[in-house]
């Protein structure tokens, strides 16, 4: 059985860009946060208890974003929260966290990070035709979301957790998954040669 298509997502589309970095500056990238063979082994660790609990991790975030109306700004118009935008970005954002925890960061999830970063930049609103909604998200609120986005996956991980050592890796792992793809997306804000 194949999984019903998601609108607008595109890992693994051969026409999306190259990735942006080769092998070794990759591994430099991954060696900067710490992220060893044994967090991708945490990662896995964590996909199947995620995996029935990833439409609550979503409200719980959409309710932080819905409570925090500067956040809230980047899926509204002038007519106020675009219920239509927010949605498309739901099930492309669940499937973010599937693709996160799957911890193969091969080159195709770095040409699709490309696109992530770009969707969050230059190319935002362009996937769910939008208009009237802010041009780019500001990359502050981008990197302050690391904290939120680790802080409250730890009591879903607890849901599964064999005992507080599993706990503990599998939520570092998220944790520095998290930075090497915000790292990732950066690309898409910093000036020519500065990344
Ligand atoms: C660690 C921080 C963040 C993570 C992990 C994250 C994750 C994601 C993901 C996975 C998507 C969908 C990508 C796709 O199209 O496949 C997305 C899109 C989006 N995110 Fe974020 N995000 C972060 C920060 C933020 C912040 C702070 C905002 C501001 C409210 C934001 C607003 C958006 C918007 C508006 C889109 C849709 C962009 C478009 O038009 O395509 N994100 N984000």
């Amino acid at each position: 059985m194949t999984a019903p298509a998601i609108p607008g997502y595109r890992y693994g589309d051969p026409s999306l860009p190259p990735a942006a970095l080769d092998a070794a500056a990759f591994a430099e990238l991954r060696a900067a946060c710490l992220l060893g063979e044994d967090d991708l082994a945490a990662l896995r660790e964590a996909a199947p208890i995620i995996e029935p609990q990833v439409d609550a991790i979503l409200d719980t975030w959409y309710g932080f974003v819905g409570s925090h109306p500067f956040l809230l700004a980047s899926f509204s118009t002038p007519a106020g929260p675009n219920e239509a935008y927010l949605a498309a970005v739901r099930g492309r954002f669940g499937q973010w966290i599937r693709d996160t925890l799957r911890g193969e960061f091969d080159e195709r999830w770095l040409r699709y990070q490309r696109e992530i970063g770009r969707r969050h930049a230059a190319g935002k609103n362009e996937t769910d035709g939008i208009s009237g909604a802010p041009a780019v998200v500001p990359f502050r609120h981008v990197v302050a979301l690391i904290v939120p986005i680790t802080e409250t996956m730890r009591p879903f991980l607890a849901k599964g957790a064999r005992d507080a050592d599993q706990l503990e890796r599998m939520h570092r792992a998220w944790f520095k998954a998290v930075v090497l793809s915000v790292a990732l997306w950066a690309e898409q804000y910093t000036r020519e040669g500065w990344w």
